[in-house]
């Protein structure tokens, strides 16, 4: 079955961005003109995902009026002949199907995917991803995962990343043993919400890429809250690693993480050199700027 639906929640908080997201959503601060939120639903599109369910908390209509059409903004657009524009905004709102539920209290990633219970059809694999990782590379994460699970026989996959011991108490992190003949990809023993470097089963921790089945949301309603109090995702792929095959998959892509402002930093820096209109006049500002401060690289 083809995979259609990605769940996205976006119900946090974005403390690590205040004061800014005293009144604006974190995934709608912008990368150069385009909001972070827009870069993880390209990659959901790009992946083949035809509709987008947003877990959203009450201070999120921005992000939805931006994925709405502004018919006001298309008609001003029209009458001054700025076509590109016109497209490229038309185009935002009708990439996919946006739909959204609500999560009204914040009890975690297990919580806020349970909310989209409903939207998801019978024996329906679905996508799910979060937001605060951007991946850069030829073929998207998320589409790297569905040809895994295809070939796994529709299987729950995990996309993974190694990272340096000392960060895995940032992640959920994944046991496995390699699939035969693959050095990438992992039948999942284990998986354990954010760690101590020594009790950590691995260096193999998620960004936040998931393939999952309906099965998901029967077992987070049986897990207790873990983690930080919350209710999480992780614990409850762990115990379906118990009752079926469950793979992990070390995708290919440059992973920036964009949920905290250096991250985000790189992740600007990058787009503007990406940018052929101001890649040049970008690398002159650098070349300036390190010059007054006497940076030799
Ligand atoms: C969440 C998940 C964690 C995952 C991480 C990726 O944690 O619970 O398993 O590795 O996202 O960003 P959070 O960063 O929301 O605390």
């Amino acid at each position: 079955m083809k995979i259609k639906k990605a769940i996205i929640p976006v119900a946090g908080k974005g403390t690590r961005f205040l004061p800014v997201t005293k009144s604006i959503p974190k995934e709608m601060i912008p990368i150069l003109d385009t909001p972070m939120i827009h870069y993880v639903v390209n990659e959901a599109i790009e992946s083949g995902i035809e509709e987008i369910i947003f877990v959203v908390s009450e201070e999120k209509e921005s992000l939805l009026n931006y994925f709405s059409t502004n018919a006001k903004l298309e008609k001003f657009l029209e009458e001054k002949k700025k076509f590109e524009l016109l497209k490229k905004i038309h185009k935002i709102s009708n990439s996919a199907r946006f739909v959204s539920v609500e999560q009204k209290e914040q009890l975690g990633l297990g919580h806020a995917v349970l909310q989209a219970e409903d939207l998801i059809d019978d024996n329906e694999p679905f996508a799910v991803i979060l937001g605060d990782d951007l991946i850069f590379g030829e073929t998207p994460t998320t589409k790297q995962l569905m040809d895994i699970s295809e070939s796994l026989g529709r299987a729950p996959v995990i996309g993974v990343m190694e990272v340096p011991r000392e960060d895995v108490k940032k992640y959920g992190i994944v046991k496995g043993t390699p699939v035969e003949g693959s050095a990438t990809t992992f039948k999942m023993e284990a998986m354990v919400e954010k760690p101590s470097p020594q009790d950590a089963p691995s260096n193999l921790a998620t960004p936040g890429r998931y393939i999952l089945n309906k099965q998901i949301f029967e077992l987070l309603k049986s897990i207790p809250r873990g983690s930080g109090g919350e209710y999480q995702l992780t614990d409850a792929i762990n115990e379906m690693a118990k009752q079926r095959n469950v793979y992990a998959h070390i995708f290919d892509g440059r992973r920036i993480d964009t949920g905290q402002p250096l991250g985000y930093l790189e992740a600007t820096v990058r787009a503007a050199l990406d940018n052929s209109k101001l890649r040049e006049s970008f690398i002159s500002i650098i070349r300036k700027e390190f010059k007054k401060d006497e940076i030799n690289l």
